[in-house]
């Protein structure tokens, strides 16, 4: 296995990922999907292995400081092997930041916890109501 760049190649199995995970946002449009991973300010990686992706992130950052994780799935076949660990250290590396806020899911929190972290209030506003 080894962590690489995200590119236009792991469009479809990233979509599957995500898909398979009940997560519409990406399946919903693939163009966007794949300017949404390529953002400028952003870093997206891929785990690949002898069975093609497992499992993906997705950084925002400053590139100094403060980053934000806005994607992180690990396919369920390979959750609990360090990966998730792994791919979200390795984002933010790339991307650059000494810290990383998300908001987490439920099934997620005891992952987070598990990491060195401390936990915060989140939100999520919608601009447009
Ligand atoms: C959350 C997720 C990314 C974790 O990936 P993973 O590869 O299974 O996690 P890791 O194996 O790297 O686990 C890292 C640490 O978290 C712990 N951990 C992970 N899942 C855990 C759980 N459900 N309960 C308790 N501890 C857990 C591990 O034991 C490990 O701790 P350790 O280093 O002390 O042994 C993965 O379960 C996933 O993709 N879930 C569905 C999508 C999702 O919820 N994404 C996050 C959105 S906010």
């Amino acid at each position: 296995m080894e962590v690489v760049d995200f590119d236009g190649s792991h469009l479809e199995a990233v979509i599957e990922l995500c898909s398979r995970e009940g997560w519409p946002t990406l399946p919903a449009d693939r163009a966007r999907a794949l300017r949404i991973l390529t953002a400028p300010g952003s870093k997206a990686v891929v785990a690949v292995g002898d069975e093609g992706v497992m499992g993906f992130c997705q950084v925002l950052s400053d590139g100094e400081v403060q980053a934000y994780c806005s994607l992180l799935l690990v396919r369920p076949e390979s959750r609990g092997r360090g990966l998730g660990r792994q791919l979200l250290f390795e984002a933010v590396r790339r991307a650059g930041g000494s810290r990383v806020d998300l908001l987490a899911e439920e099934g997620a929190v005891p992952f987070y916890r598990a990491l060195p972290s401390r936990e915060w209030v989140g939100f999520r506003v919608y601009p447009a109501g």
